[in-house]
């Protein structure tokens, strides 16, 4: 890894080289049975000292979805993504305007929304953009103090902090807006032991599965596509407003093929729980997948969530019989001589990874396995990412290009190239 800057919440140890605060394990990870050291490996988890960050977040709280059709999504990532239904809130608890069903696996906790009713403020966010993320929620332990820090840096509040309490306790929450029409939920559920949040109720999963191992274990990182120009502004806002840091930087050549090139840089929490790479589109001889994204998605938002996993062969092999499906990568990807010298030895042997398309990258601290699925709606927008770390905490820099090529063939199928 390349620590290439260093906001206040950078500091990783003291002055004397202990490592302190800041990783202890969240409920959420409790809850899904995640020990600490499988964290370090799954997520990149580092030590830091949130006494010295001005806007310390323990972790992604939640990754919300306004989509088209909640009630059959929510369906499909259980089916599909081994997700378990765990609450709601819709008509039936007194919310007349939508549906919210709440999925986890392992620390993840996905929300999907979508309007049961005529005039839902859901819908204006739907036609404009169709299926996608609105909220990447936050959990921090003092959200006024957060939008105290945020509001000095000059950040838009969209929710100025408040409790939501039903017998279940209380939550203190407040909102900040992020790129596009993407918003920072920020939420302290210490004093809360309900299902989700304040209104929603308890469900369990209404899909019989054979039990396997789960998919996925956390969120790793999601990214956020940018307007030209632009990614540099919000490098920024996240280390001023959020004291997020710099992490590996990947720009111009790095990542351009023929056609089409971004830039793109990563910041991330004190603890790296919560990894935020910004891409913006670069000129290239044609339309990039980033302007496709921002012309599809009608301006700035979350174009990819990477999953992390323990194993990421096992994953692939399920999600692939359950009808979810993968961008191709070219044998001579892995036939390629220098990429072999370069990666070294894996887990597996590499025609192992040819066989699924599985991408592989190697850096100074380990390596990483990844695979990006195709997008998951009807616009050429959001997709995912299955990433099995081993000591990397890249974004698989050396993979951009193949990546790219890969989807510059599915992007000149579409007729958008
Ligand atoms: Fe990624």
């Amino acid at each position: 890894m390349t620590v290439t800057g260093s906001g206040a919440g950078g500091a990783h140890t003291t002055e004397t080289g202990t490592p302190v605060g800041g990783t202890a394990l969240t409920t959420e990870e409790r809850a899904a049975d995640l020990r600490l050291d499988q964290l370090r490996q799954l997520v990149g988890l580092v030590d830091y000292d949130a006494s010295r960050d001005p806007f310390p977040v323990t972790g992604l709280d939640a990754v919300v979805f306004c989509v088209g059709n909640a009630t059959q999504t929510a369906g499909y990532y259980q089916l599909a993504l081994g997700m378990d239904l765990v609450a709601y809130a819709g008509p039936e608890t007194g919310v007349r305007d939508r549906r919210s069903y709440v999925l986890r696996s392992g620390s993840a906790r996905f929300v999907f929304e979508g309007a049961a009713a005529p005039g839902s403020s859901l819908l204006e966010h739907h036609e404009r953009h169709g299926d996608g993320v609105t909220d990447i929620a936050l959990e921090v332990p003092d959200v006024d103090r957060c939008v105290e820090h945020a509001r000095a840096q000059g950040a838009t509040i969209l929710e100025e902090p408040h409790d939501r309490s039903d017998d279940h306790g209380t939550v203190r929450c407040a909102a900040i807006a992020a790129y596009g029409d993407t918003r920072h939920t920020l939420i302290d559920r210490s004093r809360y032991d309900g299902p989700y949040l304040p209104g929603f109720v308890a469900r369990s999963s209404t899909v019989a599965r054979t039990d396997g191992p789960r998919i996925f274990e956390a969120v790793d990182h999601c990214v956020g596509n940018v307007e030209l120009g632009r990614m540099d502004e919000w490098v920024d806002f996240y280390g001023r407003v959020l004291g997020f840091i710099n992490m590996a930087e990947f720009v111009g050549d790095d990542i351009a093929t023929e056609y089409s090139a971004l830039m793109s840089k990563v910041v991330a929490n004190g603890n790296h729980r919560v990894k935020f790479p910004l891409n913006e589109p670069a000129v290239g001889k044609k339309k990039s997948q980033i302007d496709e994204y921002l012309e599809f998605y009608a301006g700035p938002g979350c174009q990819h969530i990477a999953l992390a996993t323990h194993d990421i062969l096992a994953a692939v092999d399920t999600l692939r019989a359950r009808g979810v499906e993968f961008l191709n990568t070219p044998d001579s990807y892995y036939e390629d001589p220098e990429l072999r010298a370069r990666i070294g030895n894996v887990r597996v042997p590499v025609d192992e990874l040819q066989r699924r398309g599985i991408l592989v990258d190697r850096d100074e601290d380990g390596y990483l396995l990844q695979i990006f699925t195709a997008p998951i709606g009807d616009r050429p927008t959001v997709f995912y990412e299955l990433i099995e770390r081993h000591g990397s905490l890249g974004f698989g820099k050396g993979n951009f290009k193949a990546l790219f090529e890969a989807i510059e063939r599915e992007q000149e199928r579409r007729g958008n190239l």
